[in-house]
């Protein structure tokens, strides 16, 4: 049985106590912190920059896994590196030098996230797989929390999960976008083994971060 992680998106969190809000996932049991950064570019949302990133950083006990859903990447990967990221997931579709972008990620002493939009075939990752340490597949189009699951990712998956494990590479598999009890088994049965949840996470409040976070991670038991 696989390990499964949970990464908690701090966009359904409360933004006037990210801190806060940061440490209680934390102290709730999650394994990252899934920090999703947007420029109204490459997404139609802006979310935050490194600045915050740099002011959450003293309250998470577990890495931050940042979510860079921005165009053109390049230019930003030291600062969200010098503010604290553990992760940097950037989205090939973002620009032309994808296997550049991995080096500088790496070169900035983070570990390299690619992450798969809805209609981006798994071929992206053909060249790309010796310096990728995760891969985020989207579940749903990137820009918004609270949106529905889309099925036909599944079979993206399962694709993925085989391509990592002929590897014999030590990549994680993450699935981010209406992650919720129900779709979270959906998911680890197709191979995920990290879930980004932000409203199955932050649903109830504070005194349901630990329920809520368990109850995701249970889902694949069953
Ligand atoms: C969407 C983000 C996701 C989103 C997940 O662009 O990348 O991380 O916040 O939110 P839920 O879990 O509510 O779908
Ligand atoms: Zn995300």
């Amino acid at each position: 049985m696989r390990s499964v992680k949970i990464a908690p998106s701090i966009l359904s969190a409360d933004f006037a106590r990210l801190g806060e809000e940061v440490a209680a996932i934390c102290a709730a049991g999650c394994d990252y912190v899934h920090v999703d950064v947007m420029d109204g570019h490459f997404v139609p949302n802006i979310t935050i920059g490194p600045d915050v990133v740099k002011a959450i950083k003293p309250h998470a006990q577990c890495p931050l896994d940042v979510h860079l859903m921005i165009a053109p990447v390049d230019l930003y990967i030291d600062a969200f590196a010098e503010a604290g990221a553990d992760i940097i997931t950037f989205h090939p579709e973002a620009g032309p030098h994808p296997h550049r972008t991995a080096q500088a990620i790496r070169n900035a002493g983070c570990r390299v996230g690619l992450s798969l939009n809805p209609a981006t075939p798994i071929s992206v990752l053909d060249h790309l797989l010796d310096l990728t340490d995760l891969v985020l597949v989207m579940s749903v189009n990137p820009g918004f929390g609270g949106q529905s699951f889309i099925p036909s990712q599944l079979d993206k998956i399962s694709a993925i999960r085989e391509r990592i494990d002929a590897s014999g590479r030590a990549i994680e598999l993450e699935v981010d976008g209406g992650v919720n009890r129900e779709t979270a088994g959906q998911a680890i049965a197709a191979g995920a083994d990290v879930l980004v949840a932000g409203t199955a996470t932050f649903k109830g409040g504070s005194a349901h971060y630990a329920e809520n976070i368990a109850t995701l991670r249970e889902a694949g038991q069953t």
